[in-house]
């Protein structure tokens, strides 16, 4: 990619109104073409009209019925020159084709097979320019018009676009379909799907027609679950944003080849199939939550992103982080006992602060001249997680009350237009009279996040703020409004400055950030810290406390702020732990800790014993079978627990894993242990049979969910040889899709075992990645996912080597230098506390 330009924008030479598409769809040859007419206004003193065309055949184009003349030029642009172009409405009509391609954007075939029968779908995916791939047009979010389209495919086929079907015909062998016209909308948010596929329906309180679609290899049980969050959400959203769903449908789509997780098309929402099938035999829990976080998710955005929509994509940030929030906000509502605002915090929380403790990370807005850049800006943790941490933050600040008030005030207003952010602080500011622009503005366009320094001396206490980051601190003058709340009332509600210091008269132990609403941490001094940790086995702390508590002692270890040996026995005060969110920080924690030990060191036996004795009471407790009426929280929690005990290598549990294996039809375990039964099984052989039978029925099975656990086990392996098998089999795509890539190589790269080879298997085919992979925005999970393993000097030089060549590709600049200090970093640590948390492991 070259360096960005600032693009320039179509509409202001052109507003189109409307377009009316026939789209004519050759799944067999691989092409696809057809006829647009655009109505539009030329604004004034333009004569050429241009529009977007990325590798499209242009055959003709009359302007008001008389040829034209056209030209393409950079910036996938089409222009488009006749003498009677002046001010005013025009019509356009253009000719064009192009082919069918494997890229996962655009229009493209997916893959499946059902019955021993290899089959197809043709899908779409437009955001955020793809659009113009398949169709000339201003594929600018702010150029909103409607859309009639009639699309021609194959027959026997269900054909699904935007909106209902207004007619269907089939002539000469061809089946016509012509949809009923779009409101104004933005054409990132078009969307067709064309294959044979089966569905459940039901409809909302409010009417609305809920379809959830899947290939016929998919049960039809696996549609249920979806088809009632779907439902629920809508009726949920529709009271919430005091503007109800504005179509007669939505359709929800599971598509076998999907490049991202989900995509929000207006009224026809596309899924990759594991964030939308729930299995009831095959599923577990955290994945039907996460499906119903992402069917939450893609809803918001009918109203948040696509009835009202940003003007350029420099807000993209603000669709995917008011999504990110609302997901939880709706999933809390229709099923509150999965307490799911914890997974909230045991997620989102957590990847948000440690991707914004690194130095060199983006602010959760920045600029975006040119669309290309946005794969580069898409860093989930921050313009996601943290991003939507912040929306929190700001939502606590103004309260509830306000925040909805403030959403139903925007969405009146502002419905079938464009808008920035400031037009949402403005519409909470409507309700509250608090500055929020200027506050929400520090927050979002600085990196990072403070840490709060805690200090009490007699009945002062000071506090000071420093931006929180690797060795220690940045020294640098930014500041931020942190709302501390505090339960000392004599604690201002906002601190601005870099140090103040407080007169208080009360003993009980003093806290920041209640709630964890706030995006910062707190080093309290050691007196401090020790009054809190008492209070951690008391009623007085709630499972967010104690989450939040060892989470903000990890980050400061990580800083060098506290030594690593000191988290060894702050974690033995958790044994007694039942909430399963505080136990995946537990879990995270204690992964932390691996790093300092090496493989097969009587270091390494004391963490696992270690393990072992911290996640033995709830092993105890909880078992390997699932109790009669037990909480659904127990159940996540026991796959939680018996990893650890399978870390801890206890071998009474390594066999009875063993057994359930040897007597288990994969398809039957249990979904809750099965990656983990799988994984230990993996771990503990040398049969190159068994695993070669388990890469098999990965690539054969259409289930999603066995074929992710199959991942985490085969991924585990200890073995040279089972990991050069794996790494072989990457690149064949009848083995492991496009789509799935990455993951296998997050995986591997995770494997103390398997990392020097999957690092070496990056740099050898790297060219391969950058061929499938360097258009999409999974482009630089790559270097990402590698920066999140590597820890030896040896690898911070051979990263160094590899990427610093390759700095100047724009996708890449930013990850590759927040690896270098990420690795820099976990280098520095393990060279800073190894000794003293080997030290501490060895005397436990
Ligand atoms: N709109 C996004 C997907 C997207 C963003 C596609 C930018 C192309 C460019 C969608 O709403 C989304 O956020 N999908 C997530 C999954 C979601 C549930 C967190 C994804 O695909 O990762
Ligand atoms: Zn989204």
């Amino acid at each position: 990619m070259d360096s960005m330009q600032i693009v320039p924008r179509l509409i202001q030479k052109f507003v189109p109104t409307s377009y009316q598409l026939s789209l004519i769809i050759n799944r067999i040859e691989r092409s696809f073409g057809g006829i647009v007419t655009v109505i539009g206004s030329a604004q004034p003193n333009h004569n050429i009209i241009s529009l977007h065309s990325k590798g499209l055949d242009i055959e003709s184009i009359t302007v008001d019925g008389k040829a034209a003349e056209f030209s393409f030029a950079e910036n996938d642009q089409l222009n488009i020159s006749h003498p009677d172009i002046t001010e005013g409405n025009h019509i356009i009509v253009i000719a064009f084709n192009s082919k069918l391609s494997d890229s996962m954007h655009g229009i493209y075939p997916c893959y499946y097979e059902h019955e021993g029968i290899k089959k197809e779908l043709v899908a779409t995916q437009f955001e955020s320019h793809h659009a113009r791939e398949v169709f000339p047009c201003i594929d600018e979010p702010e150029a909103k018009a409607t859309f009639d389209v009639t699309l021609t495919t194959e027959t026997n086929v269900t054909v699904l676009g935007n909106m209902p079907i207004k007619n269907q015909v089939v002539e000469n062998d061809k089946l016509i379909t012509s949809f009923h016209k779009t409101p104004v909308m933005s054409c990132y948010l078009l969307a067709w799907v064309i294959g044979e596929m089966h569905k459940k329906t039901a409809y909302t309180k409010s009417g609305v027609e809920v379809n959830v679609w899947a290939t016929p290899a998919q049960p039809s049980v696996s549609l249920d679950f979806a088809l009632d969050i779907a439902v629920r959400s809508i009726d949920f959203f529709n009271k919430y944003f005091g503007v109800d769903y504005p179509l007669t449908k939505c359709d929800h789509v599971a598509l076998p080849d999907f490049g991202s997780g989900a995509m929000e098309n207006w009224g026809l929402i596309t899924y990759r199939e594991i964030a939308l099938l729930a299995d009831p035999k095959s599923t577990s829990i955290a994945g039907k939550q996460y499906i119903a976080l992402v069917i939450a998710h893609e809803l918001s955005h009918q109203w948040f992103g696509n009835l009202v929509t940003m003007k350029w994509w420099n807000d993209l940030w603000l669709n995917e982080s008011f999504a990110s929030l609302i997901e939880y906000t709706a999933v809390n509502t229709i099923e509150p006992d999965w307490n799911i605002w914890l997974d909230f915090e045991s997620y989102d929380t957590i990847s948000a602060l440690r991707r914004d403790s690194l130095s060199g990370v983006q602010p959760v807005q920045i600029d975006v001249n040119h669309p290309d850049e946005i794969s580069t800006l898409f860093d989930g943790a921050i313009v996601y997680a943290k991003g939507a941490r912040l929306l929190k933050m700001l939502r606590r600040y103004i309260g509830e009350d306000t925040f909805q008030a403030g959403l139903k005030e925007y969405f009146n207003k502002f419905a079938y237009q464009n808008t920035e952010a400031n037009d949402l602080w403005m519409s909470f500011n409507e309700i509250c009279d608090k500055n929020l622009a200027s506050f929400m503005k520090t927050w979002i366009s600085q990196p990072g996040f403070p840490v709060l320094h805690v200090k009490r001396e007699g009945n002062t206490i000071s506090l000071t703020q420093q931006r929180l980051a690797s060795r220690g601190s940045i020294v640098s003058d930014v500041l931020w409004p942190i709302p501390l709340n505090s339960n000392y009332p004599e604690m201002p509600e906002i601190f601005n400055e870099r140090l103040i210091t407080i007169e208080v008269s009360n003993n009980t132990p003093i806290r920041f950030n209640v709630g964890n609403d706030a995006h910062f941490i707190t080093h309290y001094d050691d007196d401090l810290l020790k009054q809190l940790i008492s209070l951690l086995k008391t009623s007085e702390f709630s499972a967010v406390d104690r989450l939040q508590l060892l989470n903000e002692q990890c980050l400061l270890a990580s800083a060098g702020i506290i030594s690593s040996a000191d988290l060894i026995p702050l974690l033995g005060s958790y044994a007694d732990e039942t909430s399963e969110a505080v136990w995946d920080i537990i879990c995270m924690a204690i992964g932390d800790l691996k790093k300092f030990v090496d493989i097969n060191t009587d270091a390494e036996f004391k963490l696992r014993a270690f393990t072992k004795r911290i996640a033995e009471k709830q092993f105890n407790r909880l078992g390997w079978d699932k109790k009669e009426n037990e909480p659904e929280s127990d159940t996540k929690l026991r796959s939680t627990i018996i990893s650890l005990m399978l870390y801890s290598e206890v071998p009474d549990v390594i066999s009875y894993a063993d057994n359930l294996f040897k007597s288990t039809d994969i398809n039957q375990l249990d979904p809750e242990l099965r990656s983990l039964v799988i994984s230990s099984v993996v771990r503990n052989t040398s049969d190159e049979k068994l695993v070669k039978s388990l890469l098999e029925t990965y690539s054969e099975t259409a289930s999603c969910d066995l074929k992710q656990d199959i991942n985490i086990g085969l991924t585990s392996t200890k073995t040279a040889q089972t990991i050069s098998l794996l790494l072989d089999s990457i690149k064949n795509t009848s083995i492991v899709r496009t789509q799935d890539v990455a993951r296998w190589i997050a995986y591997l790269v995770r494997n103390k075992f398997a990392r020097k080879e999957t690092w070496q298997w990056v740099r050898d085919n790297w060219t391969w990645i950058y061929d499938t992979f360097g258009t999409d925005k999974s482009y630089d999970d790559y270097p990402r996912y590698v920066a999140q393993a590597l820890s030896t000097r040896q690898q911070l030089k051979e990263f160094k080597d590899f990427f610093k060549p390759l700095l100047t590709d724009p996708a890449l600049t930013r990850v590759i230098n927040i690896g270098i200090n990420e690795i820099t970093d976990r280098v520095d640590s393990i060279e800073r506390d190894g000794e003293s948390v080997k030290q501490a492991l060895l005397n436990l």
